[in-house]
């Protein structure tokens, strides 16, 4: 068995096993083959599936960022082991109540964008990554590409909402403190021009899609970008996400109708700025 990870955060896993066993097990995903036993008994028995079931420190897109590739044997080459891997993504749950935002976003849009809007996404990323893994399996690689918008979207909306939840928090508004306001006023001037422009180019996606401040890790500098429908920040620009803002109409017209200028004013009053923080100062490491 190996796993591969973006970062190394500890995990609560389920490992179920094809001898019918199940098992909690904490460890971070960097795992050497070597280094674990999966059964209670001792044995290195065939692994079924394996999902996290609880995160032991706060992090976005839970299983998204991780991909664990689990086989029914130490020896399986890496396709033949993602062919076999049945992992789902799950929705996160909000670290705060659908009413919590009001009044600056109200409960019904809270409810309908994370429980509905939200949810579909997942779903169709675990019916996507099922079909995909088929066509790895089968060696189909035309059925490969034509399933790569379907992962764009669905993986991106799962991505960007998940970190759009932590964005916020009934306790947020204000500015931030520290590294992050410095390295703000250092790339845009000061905490108001950031504001003003970051508001701009949030009013300015055309249809549907979202807002960004992003690190730029080679540069190391922050900036401000948009992105279309459900890309990822990440994946379609190699900038880190650090605050997105998402400007669906589903995530505003309920309460805002069509003013959505009127939503960016608003929502300033609840961005979660330790959240920020703490994602600039993971990046920057
Ligand atoms: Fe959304």
């Amino acid at each position: 068995m190996a796993f591969e990870a973006q970062r190394d955060i500890p995990s609560v896993w389920t490992v179920h096993c094809t001898n019918g066993t199940e098992h909690q097990k904490n460890f971070f995903l960097f795992v050497k083959p070597d280094d674990y036993t999966i059964c209670s008994n001792g044995s290195f028995c065939s692994l079924e599936t394996i999902s996290r079931s609880e995160r032991l420190s706060g992090e976005e897109g839970g299983s998204m960022l991780c991909r664990a590739v689990c086989s029914a044997g130490r020896r399986l080459t890496p396709a033949a082991s993602v062919a076999g891997c049945r992992h789902k993504h799950s929705l996160p749950d909000l670290p705060y109540d659908y009413g919590a935002l009001e009044p600056h976003i109200n409960a019904q849009i809270m409810l309908l964008h994370h429980s509905k809007h939200h949810a579909t996404y997942v779903n169709n990323l675990n019916v996507t990554e099922e079909k995909y893994r088929e066509a790895l399996a089968k060696g189909d690689v035309t059925t490969q590409i034509a399933l790569q918008p379907a992962l764009k979207f669905n993986g991106g909306g799962h991505i960007n909402h998940s970190i759009f939840w932590t964005n916020l928090s009934p306790n947020g508004g204000g500015e931030p403190k520290g590294e992050l306001l410095e390295a703000i006023k250092r790339d845009f001037g000061s905490f108001e021009k950031f504001k003003e422009k970051l508001t701009a180019v949030s009013v300015g996606v055309q249809g549907s899609g979202w807002a960004w401040l992003g690190f730029n890790k080679e540069q190391g500098r922050l900036q401000i970008a948009a992105c279309a429908n459900q890309d990822p920040l990440q994946g379609t620009t190699g900038l880190i996400p650090l605050l997105g803002i998402d400007v669906w109409e589903h995530a505003y017209y309920l309460q805002y109708k069509n003013v959505r200028p009127d939503y960016l004013k608003a929502i300033w009053n609840v961005i979660n700025w330790e959240n920020v923080t703490e994602r600039y100062t993971t990046c920057k490491k």
